[in-house]
């Protein structure tokens, strides 16, 4: 099928390049020329594994343009994949949305085309947008009405670090819209990934259990639904977690054993589990405060999504009060931080834990020691500010220290050869953010080893 995809940035650019590995013919727009330049250069504008060698092997059914006339005009399916980023009071900036939408109408023509919602949108969006592309539309063709095409919404699950793999070998497809037709379409554009009949690609094998994947079809209003339900559970689930996690620290429980023996209950599920330093990145917080301001506006209150939020920022600060707890001062103390991604494999930082740390060290007059093995770069040209605190090697980040935290559990330093270390630092205080180093050994190597949810273990 022709296909044409509106923003190249993760959603965009995954769906565009797996699409095409798929065989259908798609095109994807992108008005910033220098991005464009780069990927027809082969060259992935962002940091996402096989995302380069996927691209290479769909070479050949993958266009990238500045121009709507060419992406559009034709194409059964157009997704808009389009950054909404978040405005003061919580909810997402349309602005881009509303142009990409009254570009599409303008050049919509050529038979029946689905316009896809893949940005995460404030529920109701599908249908302001289906407004705008028709008003666009008629204003272009000379007031011609109803031009032939319709809107849907098909959330996106896919995690950075993990987008290709969740795109190919997704839990479900949902697609949401008014208009059977576009089900029908969209069901369609799927069907190989819905009965997993393609040909993996060799660097993303197909897990063992895959069968075929269900489609969930639904209303306009249900499929933008469940994004924000989705999204908001897997947030709570954490914070959860991090609530009992503090419990366990006080009664002297160990929260992995806990966090396992509750999860293995069906019902519940052991994945996102993981206590720590809670949840990063641009979709989490985005979408809670989303959830919660189209809430308000029916008058409708949100308790534990707000709770959800609450407890994700009190894992930050807490990091500050353990470390504190732990060497009593911190003015003048050498806090290194390892890992500033907001998890490993990606080098994100939008709304990154480890970010908000070092600026809550600083602020208690710490000296800051940053390091990342992938992120370090993007930190540099983002928070210019902080930038003189990176430090090139681990040696740097240990060397004289006073209390180290991991803060993103990169393989890097899982795998580390923890003796080397202890030595160098002044005082061995070792904190585990992300409960993911084993305590046993590192006490025997000498650290004084230290987590969120108390130090049992240790
Ligand atoms: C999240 C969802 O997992 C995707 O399904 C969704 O499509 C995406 O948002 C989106 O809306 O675009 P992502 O933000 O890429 O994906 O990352 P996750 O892997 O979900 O991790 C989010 C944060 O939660 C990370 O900071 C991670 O460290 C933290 N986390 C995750 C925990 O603290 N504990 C866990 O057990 C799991």
């Amino acid at each position: 099928m022709k296909v044409c995809v509106v923003g190249t940035g993760y959603v965009g650019l995954t769906t565009g390049v797996s699409l095409a590995y798929l065989g259908h013919q798609v095109t994807c727009i992108d008005l910033d020329e220098a991005k464009i330049e780069q990927l027809r250069g082969g060259r992935p504008p962002i940091y996402e594994p096989h995302l380069d060698e996927l691209m290479a092997e769909a070479a050949h059914n993958l266009t990238f343009t500045t121009s709507y006339e060419e992406g559009v005009r034709g194409a059964e399916v157009v997704f808009v994949a389009v950054q909404t980023p978040s405005l003061a009071n919580g909810s997402p900036d349309l602005r881009f949305l509303r142009s990409a939408a009254e570009s599409i109408g303008r050049t919509v023509g050529g038979g029946f085309t689905v316009v896809v919602n893949k940005s995460t949108v404030p529920i109701g969006s599908g249908n302001w947008v289906d407004a705008i592309l028709r008003d666009a539309y008629e204003q272009h063709h000379a007031r011609r009405a109803g031009g032939e095409f319709a809107v849907a919404s098909n959330p996106e699950f896919l995690r950075e670090g993990s987008a290709l793999h969740d795109t190919l070998y997704p839990d479900r497809i949902v697609i949401g819209s008014d208009n059977p037709r576009s089900l029908e379409v969209l069901a369609r554009l799927y069907r190989n990934v819905l009965n997993q009949s393609f040909t993996p690609p060799s660097f993303l094998p197909r897990p063992d259990q895959t069968d075929a994947v269900p489609l969930v079809s639904t209303d306009l209003a249900s499929a933008e639904l469940i994004k924000y339900a989705a999204n908001a559970f897997l947030a709570l689930k954490i914070s959860y977690i991090n609530e009992i996690g503090r419990l366990a620290g006080k009664v002297g429980a160990d929260i992995v054993q806990v966090a396992r023996g509750t999860g293995l209950d069906a019902r519940i599920g052991s994945r996102f589990l993981q206590a720590g330093l809670g949840w990063g990145g641009s979709c989490f917080a985005k979408d809670t405060a989303a959830l919660i301001a189209t809430a308000a506006e029916y008058h409708h209150d949100m308790p534990i999504v707000r709770a959800a939020r609450d407890v994700n920022q009190r894992q930050r600060t807490l990091v500050v009060d353990r470390l504190m707890e732990e060497l009593r001062i911190l003015k003048g103390r050498r806090i290194g931080l390892l890992g500033l991604a907001f998890k490993p494999n990606t080098d994100d930082l939008r709304d990154s834990p480890a970010v908000d740390v070092a600026r809550l060290l600083l602020a208690r007059g710490a000296r800051i020691r940053l390091h990342d093995p992938v992120a370090a770069e993007r930190f540099r040209r983002e928070h210019p500010d902080l930038a003189e605190n990176l430090c090139h090697s681990l040696d740097e980040v240990f060397d004289n220290s006073d209390a180290v935290v991991l803060c993103t559990e990169w393989a890097q330093y899982l795998e580390l050869d923890w003796s080397k270390f202890v030595g160098l630092m002044n005082n061995p205080v070792l904190l585990d953010g992300r409960l993911a180093l084993d305590p046993g050994r590192l006490s025997r190597l000498g650290y004084r080893y230290l987590s969120l949810t108390g130090d049992s273990g240790a």
